[in-house]
């Protein structure tokens, strides 16, 4: 089965209202006949609502970098579900790593996202990776494996065939040390793999599998060009509107 790609740039904590008007403003039209490929921008909470005015009548969709599980309560500092759909947003990064590393979440809060997501009708990008000393002990494949069981926990096959996952080995990221194509095949293949264990092989021949870490226009096709890689998730490469047009492009 063939899958569209994924473009997702995820800004991480940059931008201001107006740098990030700015950046719609500038890539909007750029992108305007683009197709067969998805298109996302996830940006910090404070931009969405600009983005989401600023990219009306484009194909770029909206994401979030985080949610909290929980309908609503008393939970200062953190944004619901409904918060996000509120505002049109489709797309919610859950799980990166460094959301695992300073932010405390655990496989377990990974999962009552992708479950509080889902019941939103948000699209999870759920990330999953080693970092280099797992790498280093010949644990990428078991990490992975883990982390990918646990975060589809209790989750249906037909909404896990809808959701995204991002392979970020945590070594590739900002780094400029990217894992070569062919590595970050063989790993996404074995997430694919344990998805069909999870479930069957319709599901894990659905479900969309990106590769994130020191992404660039230059690198993109790589990855791209393998065939369980579907697309890719990139973080410091889509902060300039130049970049992220070199991004789609590179993807196309
Ligand atoms: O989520 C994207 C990411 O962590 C990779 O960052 O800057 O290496 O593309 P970067």
């Amino acid at each position: 089965m063939s899958r569209t790609p994924v473009i997702a740039g995820n800004w991480k904590m940059y931008k201001t209202t107006a740098e990030a008007r700015e950046f719609a403003a500038a890539v909007k039209n750029e992108l305007q006949n683009v197709s067969g490929v998805e298109m996302v921008v996830c940006a910090p909470f404070t931009t969405l609502s600009v983005l989401q005015e600023a990219l009306a009548g484009s194909k770029i969709a909206v994401g979030a970098q985080n949610i909290h599980f929980a309908e609503e309560g008393a939970y200062t500092g953190e944004v619901a579900p409904r918060m996000l759909t509120d505002l049109g947003v489709r797309y919610v990064i859950i799980g990166h790593s460094e959301r695992r590393a300073y932010f405390n979440e655990t496989n377990e809060t990974v999962n009552k996202k992708v479950q509080a997501a889902l019941k939103h009708d948000l699209v999870p990008i759920v990330c999953v990776g080693e970092d280099l000393s797992e790498r280093e002990a010949g644990q990428t494949f078991s990490i992975v494996e883990t982390q990918t069981r646990a975060a589809l926990a209790g989750i249906e096959a037909g909404q896990a065939a809808g959701l995204t996952i991002a392979y970020e080995p945590i070594w590739a990221i900002g780094t400029g040390k990217s894992s070569t194509a062919a590595d970050a095949n063989e790993v996404i293949a074995h997430i694919r793999k344990t998805v069909a264990e999870l479930y069957d092989g319709e599901t894990a021949s659905r479900i969309r599998i990106q590769y994130g870490g020191s992404v660039k226009p230059e690198n993109i096709g790589e990855y791209l060009a393998q065939p369980d890689i579907d697309g890719a998730l990139v973080g410091g490469a889509s902060l300039a509107p130049d970049s992220y047009v070199g991004l789609i492009r590179g993807a196309v």
